[in-house]
């Protein structure tokens, strides 16, 4: 089974607070979702490997750490997972950006691909794939589908809310996915929307409601 990581820290904690209040207005709403991405991003990425490095300071010689060389790609779900791509890159700033476009159908709740566009080398990388609401599980799960019909292997999962419901759904289709989720809520509301959650993530980014 991949790794669970559940975020327990206060900045992330406040921040998530800041974004559930329906007064928080679209630009706040951006910058906590990209700063949010950003802590989520620094915990999952703990088992990076390193490598030495032999440098010199203006003072000696010494060994330094380095990221050893390995390919990453973050692709995010649009539209809502956008907001989480400047927080990732500002960690990751190598990694290249592949995009998967899918929207919920709003009777069936059903993820409907409409767009996917991912770097030429995408099996080579290890993929971050980002999307603050993880509902029912549908959208994770397809496109996490579609990244290992383009031959990924090593698959992340970020997401700020998860139901549980989702998230179970998502351990099982793709039990070897590390999944790091910011705070998981009580449940999925009548029409799929998570309880207390903090609304249509999309429409919060964008400014489109
Ligand atoms: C939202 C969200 C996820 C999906 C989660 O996207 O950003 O992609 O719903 O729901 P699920 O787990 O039940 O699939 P939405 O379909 O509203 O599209 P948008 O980001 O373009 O607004
Ligand atoms: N998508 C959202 O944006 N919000 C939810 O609560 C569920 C799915």
């Amino acid at each position: 089974m991949g790794k669970l990581i559940i975020m327990d820290h206060p900045l992330i904690k406040h921040k998530i607070g800041i974004i559930r209040d329906e007064r928080t207005g679209t630009k706040e709403f951006r910058e906590m979702i990209s700063e949010i991405a950003m802590l989520e991003c620094y915990e999952s990425t703990r088992d990076l490997q390193l490598e030495n490095v032999e440098i010199t300071t203006p003072i000696s010689n010494t060994t330094v750490k380095r990221l050893a060389g390995k390919k990453l790609a973050i692709v995010p779900i649009l539209r809502a997972g956008l907001g989480m791509v400047p927080g990732m890159e500002a960690m990751i700033p190598s990694a290249k950006v592949g995009h998967i476009g899918m929207y919920r159908d709003p009777d069936t709740l059903n993820p409907v691909e409409y767009y996917c566009k991912l770097p030429a080398d995408i099996e080579k990388r290890d993929v971050f794939v980002v999307d603050p609401m993880l509902a029912t599980g549908g959208s994770a799960c397809d496109a996490i589908a579609q990244l290992k019909k383009h031959g990924c292997q090593h698959i992340r999962f970020l997401c700020i809310i998860a139901a549980p419901q989702g998230l179970e759904r998502l351990q099982k289709e793709h039990p070897d996915v590390d999944i790091t989720v910011g705070e998981l809520d009580d449940h999925l509301n009548e029409i799929g929307y998570i309880v207390p959650g903090l609304g249509d993530a999309g429409d919060r980014i964008f400014g489109t409601k």
